[in-house]
């Protein structure tokens, strides 16, 4: 989490400047289409990998929303924003009851993880039966294998492997969008 600590308050305003403002804007206005047809009215919903909670304000009709991050400074930039509960918590082992959420969203943090399957089931299993997650996963793509050279390792997918690994757990994709350097995905976990 070194690399977040640090990252944490420059993160936000790193996000506003050209040539990332242009990206952060695509992928906003991806994920809010796909949030249109998300039901969120009551809904109870984690939001997975917070960071500053960037991603909260578009997040609009919850009942409850719980931001979950492994940094405690993202965290810190995220208690500015006023939006729902924070909570340190590392993906890989969510401290939450199975089924416990209506909805849960991970929006930039698939590609930082080693074990994406898991992140995958742990995501599954937190969400309800017929509940609704939104996420996000970096392309196979140069400007992708670039970012590396930022000090992460990245866990870059086709939409075709993603799908593959995705189908290992049950979650559906129901839409997905794509931006300059994600996809956005829609899925509903299934009943089963
Ligand atoms: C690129 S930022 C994305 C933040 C935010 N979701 C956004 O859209 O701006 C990735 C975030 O994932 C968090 N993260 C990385 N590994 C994590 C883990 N194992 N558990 C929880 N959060 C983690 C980092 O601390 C960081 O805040």
């Amino acid at each position: 989490m070194k690399l977040w600590d640090f990252k944490a308050n420059i993160y936000d305003r790193m996000r506003s400047v050209f040539p990332f403002g242009f990206v952060r804007q695509q992928e906003h206005r991806n994920i809010t289409q796909l949030l249109a047809d998300v039901p969120l009215v009551n809904a109870r919903v984690l939001d997975v990998g917070t960071g500053t909670g960037d991603i909260l304000p578009l997040i609009k009709g919850g009942s409850e929303i719980i931001a979950a991050d492994a940094s405690f400074k993202m965290l810190r930039q995220a208690r500015k924003k006023q939006i729902g509960k924070l909570v340190v918590a590392d993906c890989m082992n969510l401290a939450f009851r199975s089924r416990s959420f209506d909805v849960v969203t991970t929006i930039g943090l698939v590609e930082y993880q080693n074990d994406v399957t898991t992140l995958l089931f742990e995501l599954a299993r937190v969400t309800r039966p017929g509940g609704a997650v939104v996420m996000t996963f970096s392309q196979k793509r140069m400007f992708n294998r670039l970012r590396n050279l930022l000090g992460h390792r990245l866990s870059l997918f086709s939409m075709d492997e993603f799908l593959k690994l995705l189908n290992t757990t049950n979650l559906r994709v129901k839409k997905s969008h794509r931006s300059f350097i994600q996809y956005q995905i829609y899925c509903r976990k299934l009943y089963v």
